[in-house]
């Protein structure tokens, strides 16, 4: 059976919701679940053109390094013809990675359909069929599907029975085609039968924990408790965290993690505690190309997030603000990161360049 499938029968067993798919492509149509909207309204919408898949992208209704990309990958093709030519596809990229910045799935992916496009001009020119960009998309999107289950695999070991673990920001199903990357562990040993616990961070500004992952693990029927951002490190003192599992939205060579902001913070604390830091990725996270985490560029927000608290105006008008949506954690407070591959572990330069060496048997 499925994972997907599986997940869905526990759903039916403890008589609760499945959770809606982020990303839908079906009758060649995408269709995005509007996730700023979440947990009350769960609304899916459809994206006609690539301005809305644009905007969806930069306003979060779809949000979370894989779903970004898998949503800019069907993007790229949304409302063309049956024939597409190189030059137009080109600015539709560019436009599409101008979305946000600092996760790389969102450029990894669009460049991968832009690549299969430059092959295929050599046959087609300037009509390039669109129906076969498409079905890299859909590769992209079942290939992310694949590489969630087997982080989930590689992650159960972590999850000791009656630990208690520690979440940030929101790497679970909502954040990826299904099941998630920091959560896929989880929900992998819920299917096992474990029993564990999850403190989930609210996440501010954007309150992605609050109301995305409480959201997701209560509809799996996972236990967790939901804590204010600056709570984790009383929650650590009280001996109350054996790990700490967050997601990426960009990991450089050198195994410096750029996640949602306040993922420092976390790691830094773990270090004082003693506590186990991992990450959560798949390898379409991962940048080579970017030598360390200095260099990933980090995604500033507008000040009204901060201002307000949803829609109330908390702060006065004129205040200051600086808003990042990332932090990066130095790759010396990261215990391991799980990737589809297994569980990589540091000196990350060389660990995080093997996953990506030809294998000599192809
Ligand atoms: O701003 P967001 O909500 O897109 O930020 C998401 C995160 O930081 C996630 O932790 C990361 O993308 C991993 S998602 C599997």
């Amino acid at each position: 059976m499925s994972e997907t499938k599986r997940l869905w029968h526990r759903c039916f067993c403890m008589n609760i919701k499945p959770l809606p798919k982020s990303v839908v492509w079906q009758d060649d149509k995408l269709y995005l679940l509007d996730q700023t909207k979440l947990p009350h309204v769960e609304e899916t919408f459809c994206c006609e053109q690539i301005e809305s898949v644009h905007e969806a992208i930069c306003a979060l209704r779809v949000r979370g390094a894989p779903a970004i990309g898998i949503a800019a990958a069907y993007g790229l093709i949304v409302g063309l013809a049956e024939n597409v030519a190189l030059s137009a596809l080109r600015e539709r990229v560019d436009y599409l990675i101008g979305a946000r910045p600092t996760a790389v799935n969102l450029a990894w992916a669009v460049e991968r359909v832009y690549r299969c496009a430059v092959v295929l001009a050599e046959t087609y020119d300037d009509e390039i069929p669109v129906g076969l960009l498409c079905d890299e998309a859909k590769r992209i999107h079942s290939e992310d599907a694949a590489s969630c289950r087997n982080i989930g695999v590689h992650g159960l070991p972590l999850i000791k029975a009656n630990s208690n673990w520690l979440t940030h920001c929101n790497a679970g199903a909502l954040a990826v085609s299904e099941l998630g990357t920091a959560l896929a562990p989880f929900y992998t040993a819920a299917e096992a039968g474990f029993q564990f616990h999850v403190y989930v961070d609210e996440t501010r500004p954007l309150l992605q924990g609050a109301r995305l992952t409480s959201f997701e693990l209560g509809r799996a029927g996972i236990s967790n408790t939901l804590i204010c951002d600056n709570a984790a490190a009383h929650v650590m003192s009280l001996g109350q965290v054996d790990g700490v599992l967050v997601g990426a939205d960009r990991i450089a060579a050198n195994g410096d993690v750029a996640n949602k902001i306040g993922t420092l913070g976390l790691a830094i604390l773990c270090k004082y505690y003693g506590i186990p830091f991992y990450v959560a990725a798949p390898t379409s996270t991962i940048d080579l190309e970017t030598a360390e985490g200095k260099q990933i560029l980090i995604e500033e927000r507008g000040a009204q997030e901060v201002t307000q608290f949803g829609t109330a105006q908390v702060a006065t008008l004129d205040t200051k603000v600086f808003n990042p949506a990332f932090d990066v954690t130095p790759s010396n407070l990261v215990k391991g990161i799980i990737t589809e591959q297994g569980i990589t572990t540091a000196p990350y330069e060389q660990s995080l360049a093997q996953l990506f060496a030809p294998n000599p048997t192809d």
